[in-house]
């Protein structure tokens, strides 16, 4: 490894959470006296990759082992075959891979970006580290052990010409510094709202699609739009969820802050500050960050806790803290509150004596994050308009209040006429190009929405050949779209397959969408081999897609006369071909 102070980290991230770890990093290392530079991969000139002396990668892995959109095109740059196999000779690395295990494909890109800069001459100063959501502490049970042996590597090689700039134990600088304004300075506005793909969405309808007595609140909801947009099945909505009034107003009087929540204040960047989000207004009041960018209701990491006990005034709350930050104390930390979710905002009621300076709300609290969501509707079936189908999450642990999912409990609020700003991106999902091709959709729950889209539009292109599996509990009381599947059916547009898990007697085995498709192996068979059927999956990443592709490995087998080897090599090449596509979230 070089002698030299400065130090790149580049994080390729989907959903926040490889930038909250690269962030966690560049604390780290600027702590220890390095010029840390971050940026994310789209935004970072790759071709000056070969002159860094230190580059640590934070890569997520996204959709079936894909790297995220930013890095798309620094791996397409890296896995160009006339590339050198010394090119990055002068360049030491780490990896950081953040992943889910419940996924076929664990932390896929961050292992195929070691192999490869690895074949380029690069030199992995410490092996990389896999981050996994199924962890008890999620990924910071690996990322904090990893980002320890990382900084012990570094600092044995560290160039004597730096030091230290604060220790381990001791309170960081702020991120910002802040400076307040006269109360008649107005409040920048949100910049999401001038972002060119955000579309301001009016509600014509939120509506539970679920029996009232059923214990899953399911919403259809429709969304109306002044202008034309434009998306495609497969496509996604993605929505930022904001914090009740309630909630805002409860949190900054137990923090101390509830006669300042309006007052109006400027942020800026603070030395060794890392940059805030170009999302967040520079002009703003602690209300609005606590309404739009900052999550109270989310779960606090461990890191939270590192910062919290810097803070409180009471000896005894200081005591637990510590204990928390404690290698001894993580299992009582993992209860208290990782296991039964305890919120942000239920921690800073229990830790009363807490004051933190407002400098420190972006190191302390973690962004509010957009979630996704599927497009259900087809816009050349309703133009101006996009439907999805949301499953509110609630959940019960041993805490006395039911848990709820912050997005989802933000959208269930929403009446009709209410507006907000929506953003499409793009989806993993395409038609096959010729409308005779047939297609095998199976999306069971909410796993139906995209097929929903996918469906309606290529009716209304005129293509008859469409199969839908569908799998829920009940018959009566989640089968989501019911009427709609079955006018299809009786037009000639649709054969619809649906398993109700529950509804056999007690004692009955239960049926799910891949004992469908074993079921109907011939039929799927003929239409994925005979007659180039394209088949998509969508829906819970739990067993369920890895359920279905060996129900249809299955039909290669016995109805193909293929060897197990043969059907999952078959698979494959439909994946690589792009006839077997996933969408499925956790
Ligand atoms: C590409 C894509 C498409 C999606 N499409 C849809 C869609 O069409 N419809 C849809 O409803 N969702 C969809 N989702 C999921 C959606 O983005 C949100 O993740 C989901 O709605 C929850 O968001 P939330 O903010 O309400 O919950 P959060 O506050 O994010 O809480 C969710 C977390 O709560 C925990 N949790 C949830 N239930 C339980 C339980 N029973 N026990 C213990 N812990 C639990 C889990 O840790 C879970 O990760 C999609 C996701 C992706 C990535
Ligand atoms: C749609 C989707 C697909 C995913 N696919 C994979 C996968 O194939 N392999 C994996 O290890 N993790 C997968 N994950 C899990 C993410 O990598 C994990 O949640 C990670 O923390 C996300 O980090 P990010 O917020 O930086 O993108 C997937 C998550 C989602 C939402």
């Amino acid at each position: 490894m070089s002698a030299d102070v400065s130090l790149l980290i580049l994080y390729a991230t989907e959903t926040g959470n490889a930038l909250d770890a690269a962030e966690q990093m560049a604390r780290e290392t600027q702590r220890l006296g390095y010029i840390v530079r971050i940026a994310s991969t789209d935004t970072y000139p790759s071709a000056d990759l070969v002159h860094e002396h230190l580059v640590i990668f934070m890569v997520s892995t996204t959709g079936s082992g894909v790297e995220p959109r930013s890095m798309s095109a620094l791996w397409s740059l890296l896995i160009r075959a006339d590339l050198p196999t010394d090119l990055f000779d002068g360049v030491s690395f780490a990896v950081f891979g953040l992943g889910d295990s419940a996924y076929e494909k664990f932390c896929w890109a961050a292992k195929k970006l070691v192999r490869r800069l690895s074949s380029l001459g690069a030199h992995e100063i410490c092996p990389h580290g896999e981050g996994d959501e199924q962890h008890p502490l999620g990924i910071e049970g690996e990322l904090d052990p990893w980002m320890r042996r990382v900084l012990s590597i570094i600092k044995e090689q560290q160039p004597s010409t730096i030091s230290t700039l604060w220790d381990a134990a001791s309170l960081p600088p702020p991120r910002i510094s802040i400076q307040s304004e006269t109360s008649k300075h107005k409040e920048d506005p949100d910049p999401l709202e001038n972002k060119s793909d955000h579309y301001l969405a009016r509600i014509r309808c939120n509506e539970r699609i679920t029996a009232q007595d059923w214990f899953q609140d399911v919403r259809h909801i429709d969304f109306q739009f002044d202008q034309d947009i434009q998306y495609a099945p497969g496509d996604v909505a993605v929505i930022q969820p904001l914090a009740s009034p309630q909630d805002v107003e409860s949190f900054l009087t137990i923090m101390g802050w509830g006669n300042i929540a309006d007052e109006t204040f400027t942020i800026l960047p603070a030395p060794h500050g890392l940059p805030i989000s170009p999302t967040v207004p520079r002009k703003t009041c602690l209300r609005t960050l606590f309404t739009r960018h900052l999550d109270l209701n989310a779960v606090p990491r461990r890191s939270f806790f590192q910062f919290l006990r810097h803070f409180p005034l009471d000896e005894l709350e200081l005591e637990k803290l510590n204990e928390f930050c404690s290698d001894e104390g993580a299992d009582d930390l993992y209860a208290y509150c990782f296991k039964v979710r305890r919120t942000i905002r239920e921690v800073t009621e229990e830790f009363r004596s807490l004051k933190i300076p407002r400098e420190y709300i972006f190191d302390i609290f973690p962004p509010l994050r957009p979630r996704q969501f599927s497009i259900a509707s087809s816009v050349k079936v309703h133009p101006k308009h996009i439907h999805l189908c949301v499953a509110i999450v609630q959940y019960r642990t041993k805490l006395k209040v039911p848990r709820r999912g912050v997005c989802t409990t933000y959208l269930s609020s929403l009446e009709p006429g209410h507006t907000l700003h929506i953003c499409i991106q793009k989806g993993p999902l395409s038609l096959p190009e010729d409308p005779s091709t047939p297609v095998i959709c199976v999306g069971p729950g909410t796993g139906v929405a995209p097929m929903r889209s996918l469906i309606n539009e290529r009716i209304h292109l005129g293509s008859t050949k469409n199969t839908l599996y569908f799998g829920c509990r009940s018959t009566e009381k989640d089968q989501h779209y019911a009427h709609e599947w079955k006018s299809h059916v009786d037009a000639g547009h649709l054969t619809y397959r649906v398993a109700f898990s529950r509804d056999g007697a007690e004692g009955t085995a239960r049926i799910y969408v891949q004992d469908l498709i074993t079921m109907d192996r011939e039929r799927i068979w003929e239409l994925i081999d005979k007659r180039n059927a394209w088949v998509y999956i969508a829906g819970s990443s739990n067993k369920m897609p890895l359920a279905v592709k060996g129900a249809i490995e299955n039909a290669a087998q016995v109805v193909g006369g293929q060897s197990e080897e043969q059907a999952k090599e078959y698979l494959r090449i439909l994946q690589r071909e792009g006839r077997l596509v996933e969408e499925c979230w956790s």
